[in-house]
């Protein structure tokens, strides 16, 4: 895998010869647009020795990663914890008060980069890097903080396994693109992808197959590679958020575990935990504490979405059943209330914060202990009374924030539901959405999010193809602020993203040209799975 700022690095050395610098460009060309940017014009050329030094030491990390990928691409590189010499200089500055905020001052011998904390100054990085892979890096300064602080991208690994060198790839890109927030789905009813060291049959029998075929080979993460891949995130200050799915779509589970049943329907089998058995909440509390344990993100999504799809079992389910008897319950509903409660409180317990899907409103949960993902387009009733209650609140709506959809009328596989996903849909979000919310409720909004589900993107160039370029789309959403929003200039900018793509071998969608990397069908799937009525196919 090629690396990020190599590439970028690639353009740095050819600016210096005048290379990237020929094309027209009147603004620099970064993604996502930064807040303020004060810039002459004049291209500030670059040395092909670069010093790099930094006034904390706290920022060493940051100076290593720009160096590493310098000098990859065959810069001759220094990084010294002293002086503020000519190249390029990293700070921190207290009186930056966001705390991912930056301030970058280029000058014609020297580059400064300022920011309140490590992350700030590594996102400063990114600008400069941008700015010279495009070739706009002008004298001048630019200042710049971000419009929200959960910048999120979900990759579903259950569906089809993509594996740790594709993560990290996308991590870069993210990095790149300021985002900051990774939510892994790791379980779903097709497969089981983390290693859990007290069930080991979770990976080894529930991690066997595939949503295009039940015999694939077993795939899923070790706990050394989560914790590698967790490491490696964190470096570009992404955080990893991991989600563990309950108490449906737990059909890979059952298969390895099939003590924990709770049945489901002829379309979805097995697809519930048994919520009435004693031993499913000890047994979901054990996984849930050696997840705690690999990832050092405050939160554990823990789903809580569409359990009706299998809920129909718990009528007739002699565990659920007395369960139902002994606690006065009329409706299988209620038992499904009872199993999140308990499991928010199992969450609670190992110090993390409950996240879930927006089906979290029903539960009256505390709000100070649990986090919603609003998903369904077709209820903004649910952002709505999210906010009012004072949830904090993820808006990742199916349409336009769901990958899975389709981008483009003429495409063939993917999802769409009164229309689907194009990135001029995703570059407007969220703002015709919330204009109608009250400042109280904005308050409660953390960011947003898009989700790729993978039921029908089997390939690399299947995710690639439904990723790139919307993910561009999606940061600028995430991070400026509506006023330097433009799409034309975001068009213009793209080509220097197409551009890094090209050089990674991403199999992206050419907004420019359909024709140019056409459309990579689906897979054949060999087994009726969740194959739903609005897939086109
Ligand atoms: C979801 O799409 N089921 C959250």
């Amino acid at each position: 895998m090629k690396n990020l700022i190599g590439t970028a690095a690639i353009c740095f050395m050819l600016l210096s010869s005048a290379g990237c610098a020929d094309r027209e460009y009147k603004d620099v060309s970064v993604i996502p647009y930064p807040h303020t940017v004060q810039v002459s014009g004049e291209p500030v050329a670059l040395p092909e020795k670069i010093e790099i030094s930094v006034k904390d030491s706290i920022l060493l990390q940051e100076a290593e990663f720009l160096a590493a990928g310098l000098a990859s691409s065959g810069f001759e590189t220094s990084v010294s914890a002293s002086g503020m010499h000519a190249g390029i200089h990293l700070a921190i500055d207290w009186r930056i008060s966001d705390e991912e905020g930056y301030r970058l001052e280029t000058g014609k011998k020297r580059t400064v980069i300022y920011g309140g904390t490590p992350a700030g100054v590594f996102y400063g990085i990114q600008t400069f890097l941008q700015e010279v892979a495009g070739g706009t890096l002008y004298k001048g300064t630019i200042e710049d903080a971000p419009r929200y602080r959960w910048r999120g991208f979900m990759l579903d690994e259950a569906r089809h396994f993509s594996g740790a060198e594709r993560v990290k790839q996308l991590l870069d890109i993210m990095a790149y693109y300021k985002m900051n927030r990774f939510h892994w789905h790791l379980t779903d009813a097709q497969g089981w992808r983390i290693e859990i060291k007290s069930y080991p049959d979770l990976a080894l029998v529930g991690g066997r197959g595939s949503h295009s075929d039940p015999d694939a080979a077993v795939s899923y993460y070790t706990q050394d590679q989560i914790r590698d891949i967790v490491e490696y995130a964190a470096a570009r200050h992404i955080e990893i958020i991991p989600e563990i799915d309950m108490p449906g779509h737990a059909t890979a589970s059952n298969r390895a575990y099939p003590e924990f049943n709770g049945g489901g329907t002829e379309q979805f089998p097995d697809f519930t935990f048994n919520v009435g058995k004693e031993g499913t909440y000890a047994y979901l509390t054990s996984v849930l504490r050696e997840v705690a344990s690999l990832f050092p993100s405050p939160y554990i999504h823990i789903g809580g979405d569409e359990v009706y799809y299998g809920i129909e079992a718990w009528k007739t389910d002699p565990y659920v059943q007395s369960l139902m008897k002994r606690e006065k319950m009329t409706d299988v509903r209620e038992a499904e209330r009872y199993f999140m409660h308990r499991m928010i409180d199992s969450v609670s317990v190992l110090g993390k914060t409950v996240v879930g899907w927006d089906e979290l409103v029903d539960l009256n949960a505390d709000r100070d202990r649990s986090m919603v993902m609003w998903w369904r387009h077709d209820k903004p009733e649910y952002l709505d009374r999210s906010l009012s209650l004072g949830y904090t609140t993820v808006m990742c709506p199916r349409r336009p924030l769901y990958f899975d959809f389709i981008q483009y009328g003429e495409h063939r596989w993917g999802r769409i539901w009164d229309g689907f996903c194009p990135i001029e849909d995703v570059y407007s979000f969220p703002d015709p959405w919330i204009e109608d919310l009250t400042d109280e409720q904005k308050s409660h909004i953390a960011g947003i999010q898009a989700n790729l589900w993978c039921e029908l993107n089997h390939t690399p160039e299947r995710v690639d193809f439904m990723i790139f370029p919307r993910l561009c789309a999606l940061a600028e959403s995430a991070w400026s602020m509506p006023e330097v929003k433009d799409f034309s200039s975001f068009e213009d900018r793209l080509e220097d993203a197409y551009e890094l793509f090209d050089s990674l071998g991403i199999y992206y969608f050419d907004t420019r040209n359909p024709e140019h990397h056409p459309e990579p069908a689906g897979p054949e799937i060999r087994k009726a799975g969740k194959q739903k009525m609005d897939y086109r196919d």
